[in-house]
């Protein structure tokens, strides 16, 4: 396939951009990255890059960058022609090795898509959610706690990534005691191209692989022992056909649980932890939300996910030609839906760099655009988000960072690695 540009050319002559240069582009300023979006939004023609060369996989056709709010919403919206399951979401295909442990519902079209969705999103009903909030609630005021007696940390070990791994992992009934390999284990699956996480680029596949068989071991033995001996978490439920007869084969089970963890952890994790790097850049910020922390937080979430924007992309595969953006894209092609950039799409928000807690309206669409595919579990990430602010904000006021945060290195996940922090004198306990 020829597209019509090739913009790893063109733009080269602008600013050297090229969005599958993981250290050219990915590792750069935040503040590089917005200027690099802006001016490929502002292009008349979608802009389109070749696909990054990873040993593992066939080079593919290249892709097309969405980077305003419109066009991904548009392809959201038509999951039968920008389809999911062509692949994979990522901007390479996936081996065929891989979907045993990553071939869940997230890269599939309906109507395998629905029957999944429709079982496990039993499990994310506003009655499992209340229910779940209690929890949520608890284990914040214990990291807090834990914070306040340790004295100054890293928030992201300390603060951000405890209470999402915690939360998923009570949901699903997983033991205190694997706690912390699920969290070694997904840092390997989302931090890959991070030498942190593989040291040995040469390695990843073998990680990944070695990665999802760990997980994948801990569900199989915890549904062995629910189908037995049931309780009320979500593992049993899924396993014992309690929901409307229909149950989950192990294998589409371990599947689940790898997704649920990784999307469920990560993202949640980066929110929290930008929101308090943000905290600390903005001064006035914090102080309008500390004055009113019950009345701002509801804005305040939303503004995080949207600056935040923790998942950059997702990727669609067209089914048939199609138009976007005024233009006619072939069948085969992909597009990545860059939410990223769509965030800050000035037809939608005003002054977009800006993290204001009050912004409003927010239409971010850092849950996803709308369709089948919108974030399961996006009211449990702002149930997670808010409760932590909320503790944080009123027992260690002071909380800031007192280092600029280490970036993942990633081109999926705009993630944090650490971000040391200090809260002043005392804390409330
Ligand atoms: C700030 C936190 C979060 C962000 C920014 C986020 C973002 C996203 C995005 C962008 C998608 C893809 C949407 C699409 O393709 O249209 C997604 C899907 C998904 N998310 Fe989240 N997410 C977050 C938290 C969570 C949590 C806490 C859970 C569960 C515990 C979760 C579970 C899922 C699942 C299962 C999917 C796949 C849905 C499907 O394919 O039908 N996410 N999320």
């Amino acid at each position: 396939m020829q597209p019509p540009t090739s913009v790893s050319d063109a733009a080269s002559d602008v600013l050297n951009l090229n969005l599958s240069d993981l250290e050219g582009f990915w590792t750069q300023s935040i503040e590089r990255r917005h200027t690099a979006f802006n001016t490929l939004r502002e292009r008349p023609e979608l802009p389109f890059f070749d696909q990054p060369q990873l040993w593992f996989t066939p080079p593919g056709p290249g892709y097309y960058a969405l980077t305003k709010l419109d066009d991904i919403v548009e392809a959201s919206r038509q999951p039968k022609i920008f389809t999911s399951g062509k692949g994979a979401t990522s901007a390479a295909d996936m081996p065929a090795e891989f979907l045993e442990f990553y071939g869940s519902m997230i890269n599939m079209d309906d109507p395998r898509h629905s029957r999944l969705r429709r079982i496990v999103s039993r499990g994310f009903t506003p009655r499992m959610l209340d229910a779940l909030t209690d929890n949520v609630a608890k284990v914040a005021t214990r990291i807090v706690d834990e914070v306040i007696e340790n004295g100054p940390c890293d928030a992201v070990s300390a603060i951000s990534a405890k209470l999402p791994l915690t939360i998923v992992c009570d949901m699903m009934g997983i033991p205190a005691s694997q706690h912390q390999l699920v969290f070694e284990r997904t840092n390997v699956i989302l931090g890959a191209a991070d030498p942190e996480y593989v040291p040995d680029a040469e390695n990843i596949v073998t990680a990944l692989l070695s990665a999802g068989a760990d997980l994948a071991q801990v569900m199989r033995d915890l549904a062995a022992h629910r189908a037995a001996h049931p309780t009320d978490d979500l593992t049993s439920a899924l396993v014992n056909a309690q929901i409307d007869g229909e149950t989950l084969t192990p294998d589409e089970l371990a599947s689940f649980f790898i997704l649920l963890v990784v999307a469920g952890n990560e993202t949640t994790r980066n929110a929290i932890t930008w929101g308090l790097h943000l905290l600390t850049e903005y001064p006035e910020q914090r102080a309008t939300w500390l004055a009113d922390i019950d009345g701002v937080t509801p804005t305040a979430i939303e503004e995080i996910v949207r600056w935040a924007s923790p998942v950059i992309f997702m990727r669609r595969t067209l089914a048939e030609p199609a138009q976007l953006g005024g233009q006619q894209l072939e069948a085969g092609a992909k597009v990545l839906m860059y939410y990223w950039a769509a965030n800050r799409d000035p037809k939608y928000f005003t002054d977009p760099d800006r993290f204001d807690v009050l912004r409003s309206p927010n239409p971010h669409i850092g849950f996803g655009g709308p369709g089948p595919h919108f974030c399961l579990g996006a009211h449990l990430a702002r149930r997670e988000i808010s409760v932590m602010f909320r503790e944080l904000l009123s027992r260690v006021p002071d909380i800031h960072a007192t280092a600029a945060p280490s970036r993942l290195t990633s081109a999926f996940i705009n993630g944090i690695k650490h971000l040391p922090i200090d809260f002043g004198t005392g804390g409330t306990r």
